[in-house]
């Protein structure tokens, strides 16, 4: 049989697809949102939650999303359709690839609006206005952005022209220029910053925080909150990776690979919350503080380091580069999808799916200043968003692609395509046909 190939190109070898896909996975989710759901959910039990969460049900889906991707060679939606047909199934599993593209545009509403706040302190760290300040008014400065919405208009609107600019690209002058060298750069200022945070007092403190375990600490809805970040953080559950992976080359083993982002974007998670923890005791700061966490701890640290200026403006701009990354893959399902389905080229694809995603964006920006009243189950648009995306459909996505993958794709399809030994492919297949739905299913139903 003739070998496939995606009509959008693919990736130069195997590691540009690893480092595409960790660009993917490493993003807000790591930096901003790990410390911070961690900080609000006790520390060191839900670390240990998110680690299972991550090994016995992330790794195991990323390695399906992958293999279907690459055996249709097509955008989510088209791949599951094929892959169902191939193997004599309902082509209604498309249905999934939809879901995906919705939950997509959902996150990267809100997503866009944390970006546009990264962006803005890269001009106010790199103006020496954050150079010194305490707490207080680090705090001060933070609720006045919220409040400020055309800032935060001017700045989403950016960040979404920035990443329009990629995807319209395509896969190799777009995102596989994009994510080549800013990968590395930001591993190198992490390491950095938690060379710093190791120096300062509270290290021992914020160390012990993020690892010591205490079950009593953990509620259902922490595991609830540890399950649905495994998905938001790997990116599994929407297609990003499944369509990533329809760029894969052939010949890369699926199974060690995975690992290698999955490993990557844990360890990113985790300098993070070693990097941001040990500042906030440091400063007597509440671990606890939600979504302001890294903007109003970091600049402070930064504030008093030397040569913090400059630091704090490289760190920025690197978590802005870690977001856009990232960004770019929650549209790149629809956009190939658009080019499949309706033969458009790049550019007028994305200029549609750029609108969207700016206008759904302003409904959460406008949460935190003129829509603050506006409340739908009890939750303002940017918290809705976040909670149906991360703690819903990206769980039921990635539920029914383990279910796909493990009880509808023929298993001659799907060992041919994992090409791993007897004994791995089994362990996997356990994990997708049983461990994965169980857990996610289960978990569901406690929070019910
Ligand atoms: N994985 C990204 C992060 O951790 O910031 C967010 C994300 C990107 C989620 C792409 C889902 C996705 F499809």
């Amino acid at each position: 049989m003739q070998e496939k190939q995606s009509i959008h190109g693919a990736w130069a070898n195997r590691w540009i697809f690893i480092l595409a896909a960790t660009g993917s996975a490493v993003g807000l989710g790591n930096i901003w949102k790990f410390p911070y759901i961690t900080g609000e959910n006790g520390g060191g039990a839900f670390v240990l939650m998110y680690l299972f969460c991550i090994l016995l049900v992330g790794v195991p889906i990323m390695m399906a999303e992958v293999f279907i991707g690459r055996r249709s060679r097509q955008s989510p939606i088209n791949a599951m359709r094929d892959l169902a047909i191939e193997s004599g199934r309902s082509p209604n599993w498309s249905l999934v690839g939809i879901m995906g593209v919705l939950a997509g545009f959902m996150i990267f509403s809100f997503y866009s609006v944390v970006a546009g706040w990264v962006l803005h302190y890269i001009a106010l760290m790199g103006s020496g206005d954050m150079v010194g300040v305490g707490v207080e008014q680090a705090g001060e400065i933070f609720n006045g952005l919220l409040a400020d919405w055309q800032t935060l208009l001017i700045w989403h609107t950016v960040f979404v022209v920035m990443v329009i600019a990629v995807v319209a690209g395509g896969v190799n002058k777009g995102l596989e220029r994009a994510t080549r060298i800013m990968m590395p750069a930001l591993f190198v200022l992490l390491l950095v910053m938690l060379g710093y945070s190791m120096s300062t007092d509270g290290f021992a403190q914020g160390f012990d925080f993020l690892f010591h375990f205490d079950p009593s600490e953990l509620s259902g809805e922490a595991v609830l909150v540890a399950l649905g970040h495994a998905f938001f953080t790997l990116s599994l559950g929407m297609g990003s990776i499944m369509a990533y992976g329809s760029y894969m080359p052939k010949k890369a083993k699926i199974g060690s690979t995975v690992l290698t982002i999955a490993a990557m974007d844990t360890i990113v998670a985790l300098i993070a919350g070693l990097a941001i923890f040990p500042i906030v005791f440091a400063n007597s700061m509440d671990p606890g503080a939600g979504p302001g966490l890294m903007f109003v701890t970091l600049p402070v640290a930064f504030g008093q380091m030397p040569g913090g200026q400059i630091f704090g403006f490289l760190f920025f701009v690197l978590v802005g580069v870690a977001a856009w990354t990232s960004a770019i893959s929650l549209i790149e399902p629809a956009a190939a999808f658009m080019v499949e389905k309706f033969g458009l080229k790049r550019l007028p694809a994305c200029i549609i799916l750029g609108l969207l995603v700016w206008g759904l964006g302003i409904t959460c920006l406008g949460a935190f200043n003129f829509m603050s009243d506006f409340t739908l189950f009890g939750k303002n648009m940017f918290d809705l968003l976040d909670y149906a995306t991360a703690n819903i459909m990206l769980p039921l996505g990635g539920i029914f692609i383990a279910v796909f993958a493990g009880w509808f794709v023929k298993q001659h399809a799907s060992k041919e395509e994992l090409g791993l030994s007897d004994g791995v492919y089994k362990l996997w297949y356990v994990l997708v046909r049983f461990v994965a739905p169980i857990a996610v299913g289960i978990v569901f139903c406690l929070n019910l």
